[in-house]
């Protein structure tokens, strides 16, 4: 029986090893690709069931985020620590797009919807592998350094919730992507690190369409159940993200990706103001 979907989904969440689970996220992208274009035979979507966690190499040792050292971005140490973290983001990134995948097999979705997260699990892990390039030349690796834990809460928060992991994980973490990265890329020109600006503006680039497609497929979804998208998108986040939206915002990117300031303005503080509630 070739494998479904669902299934190369949940092997890549199972790799533990950084390097190979993006290299068998990008072979599972080409053969889904491969196949949607006729060049392969189909590949089903299936339905399968996916780790509540994904596997995770040995190295970096996960810490609170209270726990992980800060150092300063002036120095080549913080601008190490800057790309590691980087990185770590990167990987959990291409967990998430293959989670969507393997977790919601059974919610019924037009064949687009699968299109768009493979291609996003591609660039992520490229995007992986370009940061840990940088991180070689540096004289670092992925692993050498503490990382962040509680990463994946917003997908074990949104298991039984497509509208809402859509909602916690494109529209609100991978928006946030889009505001702190040009404010990297200046940190990285004033060191002259040519080759950490090259992928960190690939990231910047290919990252709005990644919120783009979580704009387009919540609006499906609520669309299909005649819901006012604006309201639903307040409910979730606050029902699902721990913690209010910071600003300053990237409202030029966050437009193009299809996320209008109403969206996410009034989710920077707990409570409206007097008088508004
Ligand atoms: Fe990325
Ligand atoms: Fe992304």
């Amino acid at each position: 029986m070739p494998k479904t979907l669902t299934q190369m989904a949940t092997e890549v969440l199972n790799t533990a090893n950084g390097r190979e689970k993006t290299a068998l996220s990008k072979r599972h992208a080409a053969a889904w690709f491969a196949s949607r274009k006729g060049e392969a035979p189909a590949i089903e979507v299936g339905t399968a069931t996916p780790p509540l966690q994904p596997a995770r190499p040995d190295q970096p040792e996960l810490l609170s985020p209270r726990e992980v050292p800060k150092r300063k971005p002036g120095t080549p140490a913080g601008r190490v620590a800057l790309l590691h973290a980087v990185a770590h983001i990167e990987l959990n990134a291409v967990d998430l797009h293959w989670d969507i995948i393997a977790r919601f097999g059974h919610v019924p979705m037009p064949i687009g919807f699968y299109d768009d997260w493979v291609k996003c699990a591609e660039e992520e892990s490229r995007h992986f592998e370009m940061v840990c390039d940088c991180l070689e030349q540096m004289d670092s690796h992925y692993g050498a350094l503490p990382a962040h834990a509680g990463m994946w809460r917003a997908a074990e928060d949104t298991t039984q919730d497509l509208m809402g992991r859509l909602a916690v994980v494109p529209m609100v973490l991978e928006a946030r992507g889009l505001d702190v990265t040009p404010g990297m890329i200046d940190i990285f020109r004033k060191a002259k690190a040519d080759q950490a600006i090259a992928a960190l503006e690939v990231i910047y680039a290919e990252e709005v369409a990644h919120v783009a497609y979580g704009s387009k497929w919540f609006h499906f979804l609520c669309g299909r159940e005649n819901a006012d998208p604006k309201e639903v998108f307040h409910k979730l986040v606050r029902r699902y993200f721990h913690g209010v939206l910071k600003p300053p915002f990237n409202e030029e990117k966050r437009a193009e990706a299809g996320l209008p300031p109403d969206f996410y303005w009034p989710l920077t503080e707990d409570l409206p103001p007097p008088g508004q509630a």
